[in-house]
């Protein structure tokens, strides 16, 4: 593959700590990775040219939390609770019904339609979930089906005990038994709604323990609808990331912000489309960063509670409603997503593979760069809801 110069680059976001914000710089591509970086007056010779204008350029948008592989649509409840409804777990069961009757084609193509709309929008990366098929074969052909299109996959049979299954304790048994195995070829971590109305604590923790015990890493849906276990259990058990944390005390915000302390911690994932969309209160993003967390900002693309690919939108809501500066909230999106997925270093795919790192624009990274239609990232908040992707490279293809 030809190596290309971007140059006119009036604003470079690098997240990393070194090279910082550049103004006036060039990014050399090579293949699939970022070659070089720094001021344009110093970049080297490449086979091809771009000129971007004087635009901005910041790392393609790493969307850490989405539940893309499912059927079926839900508008009717969507419009019930813009009327005053309260949201409840249980709706998850109407998506999963429709799944269930789905093809695996329909399963795969609309999956491929959310992930390419995703694509526009600048996100080139992104780690989806199975959860709506509740049965070992439909969570073993979402798997399959995910594990096609994203990034990482993320295993969530312990979504909610299905309708059929009067008791819950056979329900777990059969996702820590022979759903966890069917599916674990296919994944790369577990994850458990953890929740009033989903799993308890008890449960959650024998989800995520046989988890831990196969090898997957962590995951837990938790403090999205009240106050819960979730945190706590996803910092006691090390999961990579516990996601909506919208009703959190400050002892939680605490523990989250002191895994870190000595290693790697626990992620806290945000999700701003989610919280509006529920009508509940926004996570306290602020509170989390101010303690010292690692935030990420992710869509939860899916069909209930969240039904938006736009991570420029909720970027955009973490500036203009949650109190983070543009570059937080860019580096959430980005890099932080990047750690909730475990991809902010180089690792090896379960192919054997190398996988470079994301997140960063720095030599060494995969080459995701979007090029935004204007000067700063500033003017994602700045310029809510306007498309601005000008142009977009995912491993180092021109997309857009
Ligand atoms: O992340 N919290 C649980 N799961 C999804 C909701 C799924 C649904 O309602 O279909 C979420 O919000």
């Amino acid at each position: 593959m030809a190596s290309t110069l971007l140059t006119g680059i009036a604003e470079l976001t690098t997240n990393d700590d070194e090279l910082g914000r550049l103004r006036d710089a060039a990014v050399v591509v090579d293949g699939d990775l970022v070659a070089w970086v720094g001021e344009a007056s110093a970049a080297p010779a490449a086979d091809e040219l771009v000129d971007v204008g004087g635009r901005a350029v910041l790392p393609g948008w790493v969307d850490s939390h989405t539940h893309l592989v499912f059927a079926g649509d839900r508008t009717a409840e969507f419009e019930a609770r813009m009327a005053g409804e309260a949201y409840a777990a249980g709706g998850i069961g109407v998506t999963v019904a429709a799944t269930r009757a789905a093809t695996d084609a329909e399963l795969a193509a609309n999956l491929d339609r959310l992930a390419d709309e995703a694509l526009r929008g600048g996100t080139t990366a992104l780690e989806t979930k199975t959860g709506y098929g509740l049965t070992v074969a439909d969570e073993l052909r979402s798997a399959r089906i995910a594990a096609g299109r994203a990034d990482s996959v993320t295993f969530l049979g312990a979504h909610l005990v299905p309708a059929e299954v009067s008791d819950d304790e056979a329900y777990v048994d059969l996702v820590v038994g022979d759903m966890l195995a069917a599916v674990a070829p296919h994944v790369d971590a577990v994850d458990v709604f953890c929740e009033r109305g989903a799993f308890d604590e008890r449960q959650s923790r024998r989800v995520l323990e046989a988890a831990r015990a196969t090898g997957l890493a962590l995951r837990v849906h938790g403090n999205q609808l009240g106050p819960g276990p979730g945190v706590r259990l996803a910092v006691e058990l090390g999961a990579l990331s516990v996601d909506h944390v919208a009703f959190l005390d400050e002892e939680e915000v605490l523990l989250l912000a002191e895994s870190w302390h000595g290693g790697r911690g626990t992620v806290a994932t945000v999700l701003p489309a989610c919280d509006l969309s529920t009508r509940m209160p926004l996570a306290p993003a602020r509170r989390l960063l101010d303690a010292g967390a690692v935030v990420a900002i992710a869509t939860n693309c899916n069909p209930g509670t969240s039904y938006t690919t736009s991570m420029a939108f909720c970027v955009a809501t973490a500036v203009l409603q949650m109190g983070l500066t543009i570059e937080e909230a860019v580096r959430a999106a980005t890099l932080g997503g990047a750690v909730a997925i475990d991809r902010d270093a180089p690792r090896i795919g379960p192919d054997g593979r190398a996988l470079a790192p994301l997140g960063r624009i720095r030599p060494g990274a995969r080459a995701d760069l979007q090029v935004l239609d204007a000067p700063s990232i500033a003017h994602l908040a700045y310029r809510p809801g306007v498309p601005l992707v000008h142009a977009l490279w995912r491993a180092g293809e021109r997309v857009v």
